[in-house]
């Protein structure tokens, strides 16, 4: 695999970094996860949109070659072949050669930029999706700023143990008895045809993938409601999915243990992620 380090395209085992990087020692970093569907990268300018936020609101500068991400992009998908999989940008406040809580001069000190690509054949036509993803719901001890999409994924990655160990797939998390999020993504729950999320604030990840979702269900004729929504509410609805942009549209068939409907993948859920695939492809 070939991969972006900091101005330069190098095989995967020649790419350095600094040890001093704040993203290593601090979690000082931000990314973006795109996918790509047959060659083809999904929904590039919202992901780029969403970046130049969270490198705002963290006071991170727009590295020089900002404006040559898609280029970028492109460019490793196409020297990796990829057709269907990812790409994974990552950018940090960089590091001035000595580690310290205050932040390095930003007019000396450039950011860190490193992007690579994973091959995921045929993520669109995912088995799992056939089948369902099976959640439990743990408590969400993250810090008050997920609107930011930082590197500091620690918990979640517990989340996603927790899961695993408990037979389930993910886990959703819950803040003052009220869903947030799944550990990687979005969740929803669907009551007749009633689309429940919880409104956008600083507890959660803006979706880009739910930001297209929602409007596809508008324009299905589906009601959205964005609005909390419970454990027990969550047990009780006809259908439950979580988005992603490496997910897309995933049902989600049991909550903790408690099956939804007959335990298979619901047909809005189904159908939002055909129209998702096709609108987006
Ligand atoms: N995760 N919420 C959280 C906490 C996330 O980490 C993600 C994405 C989402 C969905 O956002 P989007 O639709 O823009 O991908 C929601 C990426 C895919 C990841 O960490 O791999």
């Amino acid at each position: 695999r070939t991969v972006y380090v900091n101005g330069e395209y190098v095989p995967e085992n020649e790419a350095k970094i600094s040890i001093f990087d704040r993203a290593f020692l601090m979690a000082d970093g931000v990314y973006e996860v795109t996918s790509v569907l047959g060659g083809k990268l999904i929904d590039f300018e919202g992901h780029n949109r969403r970046l130049e936020r969270s490198l705002s609101e963290l006071d991170i500068k727009k590295p020089a070659v900002y404006d040559d991400l898609l280029e970028i992009h492109r460019e490793l998908v196409r020297v990796n072949e990829v057709e269907d999989g990812l790409v994974y940008l990552q950018i940090t406040r960089g590091s001035d050669g000595d580690r310290d809580f205050v932040f390095p001069d930003p007019e000396t000190t450039e950011p860190g930029v490193v992007l690579f690509t994973q091959n995921k054949p045929g993520l669109a036509d995912s088995p799992v999706a056939k089948k369902g993803i099976k959640i439990i719901s743990i408590e969400d001890v993250r810090w008050g700023r997920r609107d930011i999409k930082t590197v500091q994924l620690l918990y979640p990655s517990m989340g996603k143990m927790m899961a695993k160990k408990a037979g389930a797939d993910d886990a959703w998390m819950v803040q003052d008895g009220a869903v947030t999020e799944g550990t990687s993504n979005n969740a929803y729950i669907i009551k007749g045809n009633k689309i429940i999320t919880r409104a956008l604030s600083n507890d959660i990840l803006h979706g880009i993938t739910r930001a297209a979702v929602l409007r596809f269900a508008r324009e299905a004729q589906m009601q959205v409601e964005e609005r909390n929504f419970s454990i027990d509410e969550a047990k009780d609805a006809d259908e439950a999915f979580v988005t992603s942009a490496s997910t897309f549209v995933m049902p989600v068939v049991e909550i903790d243990g408690v099956a939804l409907g007959d335990g298979t993948p619901g047909s809005r859920a189904l159908r939002l992620r055909e129209i998702y695939l096709d609108e987006s492809r």
